[in-house]
Formats: C-alpha cells, sequence, structure tokens
C-alpha cells in the first residue's frame, strides 16, 4: 500500500514538473494567457439610432469580458474605414471587426489583414469580393427579408394598391441594395402596387426629412404610401408630412425598418404604421464568434440575426421590453 501512495505522489510531481516547463514564447512578449486580447473594430458612423446601439453592444460586450477594443468611427467614408484597418494590421490585432459602409472596394486592404493571418468578421453588412476567404464570416440580418416583410406588410394594409415613395439608404450599401431588392421582388406580386419615386437618404433623419420635403413638394396629391430603409429617414419623414399639414400614419401609411424606440413612440402616436426589427445587439455574438476562431473552429459564413415586424396594434405593450 505504502508503495502504491509513493509511486501517486511522484506521478503527481511528475506531472506539476510538466505543466510548469517554461512556453516558447517570442522575446519580449507576455504569456498568451497573460496578455489582453485586443481587438480593432471599424464603426461605418453614428448616422442612425440603430448604429449607436450596435456601437454599445460592442463596446459593452468588449468591457464585460476584459477585451481591448480599438473602436475607429469611420463618419460613413470608406477611405477613413481602410486607414483604420491598416492601422489595425500594424499594431497586431487579434481580430479585426468591420461594420462596411459600402459592399465593394474591399480586396486589397482585407488582403493585407489576411496576409497578416488576422481574421476579419463583418458586422450587419456584408461586402462583394472576388476571394470570401478575405473574411472569415458575417453577423448581420437578412436584408432581402426585410425588404420583402416590409412589402407583404404594406399591401395587406392598402390591400394591394399604393403608389409609394421610397428612401433608401446610403447609395452602394448592402441594407439599401438588398432592402430595395427585397421590397421591389415582393411587389411584383402586386401590379397596383407601384413606387413612384426613390432616393437616397443616407440612413439619417435629417435627410429625411430633406428628401420627403421635395417629394411633398413635387407629389403631395400622390403620397399614399412611404417606405423608408431605416427608422430614422421615417421619422425625419414624418416630421416634414407634419409641417406640410398632412397627418403620418393616417392619411399616408408609413412602414420603415430598425424597431429602434422612436420608431415605437411613433407607432404609439399613431404617426409610423409599422416597423421591420433589424438586430443590432450583436456584441456577444461577436465575441463569442471571435473565441470560437481562435480556437480553430469552424464557424458558418453566415450568423443570421432573427427579426420580426411590429406594428402599432403591440407597439405599447413591446415598448418597455426594448432594449434600444
Ligand atoms: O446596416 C444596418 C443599417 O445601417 C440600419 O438599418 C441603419 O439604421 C444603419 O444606419
Amino acid at each position: 500500500m505504502r508503495w502504491m501512495i509513493a509511486v501517486a505522489l511522484l506521478s503527481l510531481v511528475g506531472c506539476k514538473q510538466q505543466s510548469s516547463e517554461p512556453q516558447q514564447q517570442p522575446a519580449g512578449s507576455p504569456p498568451a494567457a497573460a496578455r489582453k486580447l485586443t481587438i480593432g473594430f471599424s464603426q461605418v458612423g453614428a448616422e442612425s439610432a440603430w448604429r449607436t446601439a450596435e456601437t454599445k453592444s460592442i463596446r459593452g460586450e468588449a468591457e464585460k469580458r476584459g477585451v481591448e477594443l480599438k473602436f475607429s468611427d469611420a463618419q460613413g467614408k470608406q477611405a477613413n474605414q481602410i486607414n483604420a484597418i491598416s492601422s489595425f494590421i500594424a499594431q497586431k490585432v487579434d481580430a479585426i471587426v468591420l461594420a462596411p459602409v459600402v459592399e465593394t472596394g474591399w480586396e486589397p486592404v482585407l488582403t493585407q489583414a489576411k496576409e497578416a493571418n488576422i481574421p476579419v468578421i463583418l458586422v450587419d453588412r456584408g461586402i462583394k469580393v472576388s476571394d470570401e476567404s478575405l473574411y472569415t464570416t458575417l453577423i448581420a440580418s437578412d436584408f432581402v427579408e426585410e425588404g420583402k416583410m416590409a412589402a407583404e406588410w404594406l399591401a395587406k394594409k392598402t390591400n394591394g394598391k399604393a403608389r409609394i415613395f421610397e428612401l433608401q439608404g446610403t447609395t452602394g450599401a448592402a441594407p439599401a441594395i438588398d432592402r430595395k431588392k427585397g421590397f421591389e421582388a415582393a411587389l411584383k406580386n402586386y401590379p397596383e402596387m407601384t413606387i413612384v419615386k426613390s432616393q437616397s437618404a443616407d440612413f439619417t433623419r435629417a435627410k429625411g426629412k430633406e428628401v420627403m420635403e421635395a417629394f411633398i413638394k413635387s407629389d403631395r396629391e400622390n403620397i399614399q404610401a412611404v417606405y423608408a430603409h431605416n427608422d430614422d429617414m421615417a421619422l425625419g419623414a414624418i416630421q416634414a408630412l407634419e409641417e406640410a399639414g398632412m397627418n403620418p400614419g393616417k392619411d399616408v401609411t408609413l412602414i420603415s425598418i430598425d424597431g429602434v424606440k422612436g420608431a415605437f413612440e411613433a407607432m404609439i402616436a399613431g404617426k409610423l404604421n409599422a416597423t421591420v426589427e433589424c438586430n443590432p445587439l450583436m456584441g456577444a455574438t461577436v465575441f463569442d464568434t471571435v473565441a470560437k476562431v481562435r480556437a480553430g473552429e469552424k464557424v458558418p459564413k453566415f450568423i443570421q440575426s432573427k427579426d420580426q415586424l411590429f406594428e402599432q396594434s403591440t407597439a405599447a405593450q413591446v415598448i418597455s421590453s426594448r432594449e434600444y
């Protein structure tokens, strides 16, 4: 019995000695476990309430997990994002999170990231690249589906007859392209629903108001419905309609996308008719995904957020549970 205990003790000492053996580290760098994970996040800007909620979610989650987040606000310019990504690469971050302003023009800088072995996680907007391996995954909503949901709801509300004025998002941005595509695809089944005018208002409330004012000036009698690619533009349009003495939510049916608090308030006030949610609370998914990628796990190329449509009838009940 005594010899068995002695053997067990010896083997424990052996294990300890093995695990305390110094690891191979590059000269001057702290051990991997002691080093904080560093992630570069290139954000589009702060054009909408939705965008602010997304930034808050990713920043908050980084803080919770003790991740060092290098944040860069591109102020709506792709050139600023390209500079930020180059700088993240130079700083040897562990991963790059990119919310791309537009779909195209990413190959050169993402090739640099790939060559530096830095995974790139796209959030909320997709890109068009000749080589899909330039990014690891996209965490986002299905924008085409959102556009379809908006059109189907509007068709039901208007019995398939409406003269529609469309406020598009930023030109060249995935949500602007795909929300238009999905909406138009669904309209094919409703020949008496037509888009009379369609213009970009850059996802902002101020431009939504400005473009709506121009629509009212040229087509006042014609405006039956407004489809806005985000809530902020719809809220700007509501202001323009009211200032012109019109009755948003009653004479003019409005539907938009995002599901921000302001949209719920406008629905409760009877001025916005419906909103299709697009969930910006992706912080936890982003860092879970980064962890999986770093552990060598394979992740899907598209990680889809789930969305739903909200109308005036339930707005008052659900507003208190809305997180953004
Ligand atoms: O990419 C998501 C879109 O960008 C949101 O719908 C909009 O509000 C934002 O600015």
